[in-house]
């Protein structure tokens, strides 16, 4: 049986995440969505407002579990016994920092593998920073996120 964790801020999960979370639940056995509790950031949805968003957006999946994890992720994949890291790739632009950082991930854990999945190009562009800026600025952004990240984000304003 095999497990990989999707590792990510997901502030907020956004459509393009959704689709990387469906495709590996396919491909793996089991499927972990850990979210960074990085006290360094500020985000707009706190740890529990998006660990219940993802949760919310995924309730049709049963092979995947949500948990939220700080500090370096290669330890917690050692703490939770899973050596597959699941990143999804959108362009070049991603590459270079991906490819640091699954090297670096490497350096400190050689058991762990880090495999990139390309993303759907209908999400190419898509990131949750964008939405969060084209959000704020009143621009349509349907389609993009799940409804319920939408609602959620007009309870915010
Ligand atoms: O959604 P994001 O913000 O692009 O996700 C980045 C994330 C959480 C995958 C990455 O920042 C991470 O793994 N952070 C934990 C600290 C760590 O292990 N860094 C890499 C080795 S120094």
């Amino acid at each position: 049986m095999i497990t990989a964790v999707y590792p990510g801020s997901f502030d907020p999960i956004t459509n393009g995440h959704l689709d990387i979370i469906k495709r590996s639940a396919k491909t793996f056995d089991k499927l972990i969505v850990a979210v960074l509790n990085n006290p360094n950031k500020t985000p707009m949805f706190d740890l529990e407002e998006r660990v219940d968003l993802i949760r919310q957006s995924i309730s049709d999946l049963n092979n995947v579990e949500i948990d939220c994890f700080s500090g370096l992720l290669i330890d917690y994949m050692q703490n939770k016994n899973v050596n597959v890291i699941i990143k999804g790739l959108r362009a070049i632009s991603d590459f270079e920092y991906e490819f640091q950082m699954a090297l670096m991930n490497r350096k400190l854990n050689k058991e762990i593998e880090t495999l990139f999945m390309m993303t759907n190009s209908d999400y190419s562009y898509l990131s949750s920073s964008l939405v969060k800026e084209a959000f704020r600025f009143g621009g349509n952004i349907e389609n993009l996120v799940p409804d319920i990240v939408i609602q959620k984000m007009k309870e915010k304003l």
